[in-house]
């Protein structure tokens, strides 16, 4: 494949270990952690495509909250102080291992890198600060500036607003199947990171390829 001039990730699940938040506090959460961890994400997820059918935006920070507290109710419940723990940890999370070189290999090839995500202008910030990635990327497009989440045509056409490029000349990857649907509707060659091995859907909307992990992006 062609090398891209314009490469776009997806943050959370992408470049972020979501579950590193928990990881991090086992402990405070007990037994369940596995499974309020996963809860956690999937509501999280869940209030983004609920509210943008409604017409009825939250932000991102405010929906993570709100899909703590639901997993923290079916799980046995938080105390005030592990819940504080969980969502800051939340703004700091870690990045995955082979994030850093591949963002290195693909800049050194003159590539544009640029998150596009859920996430707010200030979660997006903190977590490329602490994930010392912020000299790597070239920017983050957040859905903030049109109070919509993807899979919304309006959010991936931040990335044709600023850039001004045909979708066909963007790579998009994304670690969430269902991104990488709307991505690939909306019209960008599309690159599944499929980190947690799931099996594939969306057959309409198909990636132009699948990765286990961002290591072999640079090679396509
Ligand atoms: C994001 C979420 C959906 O970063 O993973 O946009």
């Amino acid at each position: 494949m062609k090398p891209y001039p314009l490469y776009v990730f997806d943050a959370y699940g992408t470049l972020f270990d979501v579950h590193s938040a928990v990881g991090r506090h086992r402990d405070l959460v007990g037994a369940q952690a596995d499974k309020l961890t996963d809860l956690w994400r999937t509501k999280q997820l869940e209030y983004t495509w609920t509210r943008s059918l409604m017409g009825a935006h939250r932000d991102f920070a405010d929906l993570t909250e709100e899909a703590l507290d639901f997993a923290a109710a079916r799980c046995g419940g938080l105390s005030p102080s592990a819940r504080a723990q969980l969502l800051s940890a939340y703004e700091t999370l870690d990045a995955f291992a082979d994030v850093a070189p591949t963002l290195k290999a693909l800049k050194a090839r003159g590539a544009r890198l640029v998150i596009l995500s859920n996430g707010t202008p200030a979660m997006l910030a903190r977590a490329i600060e602490s994930a010392g990635l912020a000299d790597l990327l070239d920017r983050s497009l957040s859905v903030e500036s049109v109070g919509v989440f993807k899979t919304d045509a309006r959010a991936y056409d931040l990335v044709e607003r600023t850039y001004g490029l045909a979708p066909n000349e963007v790579s998009f990857q994304s670690s969430n199947r269902w991104d990488v649907a709307g991505a690939a509707k909306f019209g960008f060659r599309t690159v599944w990171i499929n980190r947690a091995r799931a099996p594939d859907e969306y057959g309409d909307l198909r990636p132009a390829a699948i990765l286990d992990g961002l290591a072999g992006l640079a090679d396509l």
